[in-house]
């Protein structure tokens, strides 16, 4: 299923890059760092990320997300070719139609959950309602406690519920379990499998962490800023074992014995 310049997008495709490529230029130095990046996004699909530091993991998700500009390629979004709206469309685009997690959950410490969720109806986009957003995410009851009265997960689970208010087409998560303990990153990450299975709600989620990265229906492996490799196990990882949490995720450092990578074509 990996792109290719010729592919016609199928029924499913939400997202398409053909030859996407990104350098950064700093005084006379450019910086390649994502390379003839082909590849489909398909509704519904918990997409993973994955790579080391440096790779290219942020960069090209910034390019999913309009945050960014290609230096080269096309990305399509549904009808819309992103790589061609200008700035004021770029900017609906994000409001409209993305969902953004962030690492370090980004709440407002003055306002109260389900008014951290509301955020976005303040600059006019239209939210489905707060206490609903907040109800998916199992935080009914909440919606009063300010960020401080609230568990590192539950933040999260706040920032979750503000990425999904806007009834996104995609939700991108960068990291967003780097600043949890290991429990509650398994807590979490079954959350998002769970909203993308029973939603059917696209995702994508950055990792460096082979092990988190098992939970997706496609894993993109990149490594200095090309794709190497794209497994699809669709359902992703589901069933946890409370041994292999503790002999596989002792905090922090993760890694799955024998993982194999899919030769890609483009590469
Ligand atoms: N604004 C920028 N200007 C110049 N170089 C940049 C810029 N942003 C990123 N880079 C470079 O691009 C490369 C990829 O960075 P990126 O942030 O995408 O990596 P990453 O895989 O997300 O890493 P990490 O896991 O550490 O977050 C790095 O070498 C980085 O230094
Ligand atoms: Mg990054």
């Amino acid at each position: 299923m990996a792109g290719n310049a010729n592919q016609v997008c199928s029924m499913g495709t939400l997202i398409n890059l053909q030859n996407v490529g990104k350098t950064y230029i700093t005084g006379s130095v450019a910086n390649e760092v994502l390379k003839n990046v082909n590849l489909t996004i398909d509704e519904g699909e918990m997409v993973v990320i994955l790579g080391p530091s440096g790779s290219g993991k942020s960069t090209l998700l910034n390019m999913l997300g309009g945050l960014d500009s290609a230096s080269c390629g096309t990305i399509t979004f549904g009808e819309k070719t992103v790589t061609e709206l200008d700035d004021s469309r770029l900017s609906d685009f994000r409001a409209e139609d993305v969902g953004i997690v962030f690492q370090f959950y980004n709440l407002i410490p003055t306002l109260t959950a389900a008014e951290n969720v509301a955020l976005m109806s303040e600059l006019g986009v239209e939210i489905m309602d707060p206490m609903e957003a907040l109800k998916l995410v199992g935080l009914a009851g909440y919606e009063n406690k300010f960020p401080s009265q609230m568990s590192g997960g539950q933040q999260q689970r706040v920032g979750i519920a503000r990425a999904l208010v806007v009834d996104p087409e995609i939700v991108f998560a960068d990291e967003p379990t780097g600043n949890l303990d290991s429990n509650t990153t398994l807590e979490v990450l079954k959350l998002m499998q769970k909203i993308v299975h029973e939603k059917n709600q696209t995702m994508v989620m950055v990792t460096h962490d082979n092990y988190l990265a098992s939970f997706g229906d496609k894993v993109i492996h990149i490594r200095d800023g090309k794709i190497i490799g794209i497994d699809e196990h669709p359902g992703g990882r589901t069933e946890l074992n409370e041994n292999e949490i503790t002999d596989m995720y002792p905090g922090g450092t993760l890694a799955v014995p024998g993982e194999e990578i899919t030769p890609y074509e483009n590469a």
